[in-house]
C-alpha cells in the first residue's frame, strides 16, 4: 500500500473485533514511537503499553466516545471495546513544548499499528487523575492522550465536507463511520 493509500484508510475506529493485538505490532508501535521526530531530539513522549485484559478492563469507563454521537451510536458495547491501549506520557523533567512531539508520536504509533491492520483512536477526553492513578503514571510524567487499538469492526471512509454535514462524522444506514474532510481547495492556496 502506497503512503496516500495508508493515510486516506487510517480513519479513526471505534468498534473492534475481540482479537489480540499480536506482540509484533505492540513492538512496531513502539519503534515507531522511538524513531519520531521531536524539537531538539528530546524524546520526552513515552508509552505505558495497557495489555493485561484486567487492566483494560479498568480503563475502558475512564475513556469518553465520539463526542458528536450519541452514546448508544458512538460508545463501543461490550463486545466491541478495545482489546487494548497505549497510555501517552510526556517526561515533565525534560524542558520544552512537547505538545508537538507529542502529536508527531500519535501520528507514527497510529500509522504502524494500521499498517498491520489494527485500528486507532486517539483519546483525548480522558479522566486523567484517575487513570494516572489506575496506570501508576505519577511525576514528572504526565498522562497527555491514550490510544485505544484493535482490529475494526467497522469500516470509515471519508466523504466531502458540505453544508449539510458540517465537521461531524456519523453512522450510516450500515454503522458505519463517514468522515467529512474540507476540499484540498479549502485547505491549501498554491501561489
Ligand atoms: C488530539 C485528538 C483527540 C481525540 N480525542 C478523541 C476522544 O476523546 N474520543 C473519540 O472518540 N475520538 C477522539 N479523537 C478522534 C477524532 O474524533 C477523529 O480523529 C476525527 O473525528 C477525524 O476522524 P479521522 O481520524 O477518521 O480522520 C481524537 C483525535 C485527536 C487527533
Amino acid at each position: 500500500m502506497s503512503i496516500m493509500e495508508t493515510l486516506a484508510a487510517r480513519r479513526t475506529y471505534r468498534r473492534f473485533a475481540q482479537k489480540p493485538v499480536p506482540q509484533d505490532v505492540v513492538e512496531d508501535m513502539v519503534e515507531a514511537l522511538r524513531l519520531s521526530s521531536c524539537g531538539a531530539n528530546r524524546q520526552a513522549v513515552k508509552l505505558v503499553v495497557v495489555q493485561s485484559p484486567e487492566m483494560v478492563v479498568k480503563v475502558h469507563p475512564l475513556v469518553k466516545w465520539a463526542g458528536y454521537l450519541p452514546p448508544e451510536q458512538g460508545t463501543p458495547k461490550a463486545d466491541k471495546q478495545p482489546v487494548m491501549y497505549l497510555a501517552v506520557v510526556q517526561d515533565s523533567a525534560i524542558p520544552g513544548d512537547l505538545n508537538t512531539d507529542t502529536g508527531i508520536a500519535l501520528a507514527n504509533i497510529t500509522l504502524a499499528a494500521w499498517d498491520k491492520g489494527v485500528g486507532s483512536c486517539i483519546m483525548g477526553a480522558i479522566n486523567k487523575p484517575a487513570l494516572s492513578e489506575l496506570l501508576g503514571i505519577a511525576e514528572p510524567d504526565k498522562l497527555a492522550f491514550m490510544v485505544a487499538l484493535g482490529y475494526p469492526a467497522h469500516t470509515a471512509k471519508v466523504v466531502p465536507m458540505t453544508e449539510e454535514t458540517g465537521i461531524k462524522y456519523y453512522l450510516d444506514e450500515d454503522r458505519n463511520y463517514c468522515v467529512p474532510k474540507r476540499s484540498r481547495e479549502e485547505l491549501a492556496r498554491e501561489i
